[in-house]
C-alpha cells in the first residue's frame, strides 16, 4: 500500500491548443483542496537556468538535434533541482510537459530518430536501473480542428505554436502511438467536450489516487 506521504510524479500534455493549461489550473487547484502538497512546474523550465533554456527554446531557430539536446539539458536541472527533491519531501509534482513532449515534438513532428530520443532520455533519466518518469500521464487530446481554431483567435504564437498544420497533425498521432505503447501510464483525455465534463472525469481519476 502506498504511504499517504508518499510523493506522486504526474504530467500533463497535448498539442498545442489543447486546452493544457486550463486542466493544469482546474487540477492543481482541486488537488490543493484535497491537503495534498503540490509543486507544480513546467518543461521546458522549472528552474532558472531552465527557464532561460525555454526563452532560446520557444524563440530562436536551432538544429533539431540543438533542440533535443537543450529539451533534456534543461529537464536534468528540473530533475535534480526540483522534482526529485519535492518527491523526496513527499509531495506531489505536477509537471506541464515532461519527456513525452519531446517524444511527440521532437520525434514526431520533426523526425528526430527515436534512438536518439531513447538515448537522451536513459542519459537523463536513468537512476539505478529505473528510469524517472511520471506514474501517470495525461494527454488532453481533441481534433486538429480544434486546436487549430484556438490557436487562431488569440496571443503571439511561439516557434512550436507557429508551426503547420501538418506538423501538429504528426506531433498529435505521436502521443497518441506513445499512448497506446504505454497503457498503464498514460491516459487519453478527450478534451472536446465541456469543461464540466471534463473536470468531473478527472476527479473521478484523482479520487482513485488520494
Ligand atoms: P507550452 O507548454 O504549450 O506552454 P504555453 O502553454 O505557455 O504555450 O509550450 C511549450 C512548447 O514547447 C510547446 O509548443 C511544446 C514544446 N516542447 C517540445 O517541443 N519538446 C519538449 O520536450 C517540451 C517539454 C516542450
Amino acid at each position: 500500500m502506498t504511504s499517504p506521504r508518499a510523493g506522486r510524479f504526474i504530467s500533463v500534455e497535448g498539442i498545442d491548443g489543447a486546452g493544457k493549461s486550463t486542466h493544469l489550473t482546474w487540477l492543481a487547484s482541486w488537488l490543493s483542496e484535497q491537503g495534498i502538497a503540490l509543486q507544480q512546474t513546467r518543461e521546458p523550465g522549472g528552474t532558472d537556468l531552465g527557464e532561460k533554456l525555454r526563452a532560446l527554446l520557444l524563440h530562436d531557430a536551432m538544429e533539431l538535434e540543438t533542440e533535443a539536446l537543450l529539451m533534456f539539458a534543461s529537464r536534468r536541472e528540473h530533475l535534480a533541482q526540483v522534482i526529485e527533491p519535492a518527491l523526496a519531501r513527499g509531495e506531489w509534482v505536477l509537471c506541464d510537459r515532461f519527456s513525452d513532449a519531446t517524444y511527440a515534438y521532437q520525434c514526431g513532428g520533426r523526425g528526430l530518430d527515436v534512438a536518439k530520443f531513447n538515448a537522451l532520455e536513459q542519459w537523463v533519466q536513468l537512476r539505478g536501473d529505473a528510469l524517472i518518469e511520471p506514474e501517470l500521464t495525461l494527454i488532453f487530446d481533441v481534433p486538429l480542428a480544434v486546436s487549430q481554431a484556438r490557436l487562431a483567435n488569440g496571443r503571439e504564437l511561439d516557434r512550436f505554436e507557429r508551426e503547420q498544420h501538418d506538423f501538429h497533425a504528426r506531433v498529435r498521432a505521436a502521443y497518441l502511438q506513445r499512448a497506446e505503447q504505454n497503457p498503464q501510464r498514460i491516459r487519453v483525455i478527450d478534451a472536446n467536450r465541456p469543461l464540466d465534463v471534463i473536470q468531473a472525469d478527472l476527479a473521478q481519476l484523482f479520487q482513485t489516487l488520494l
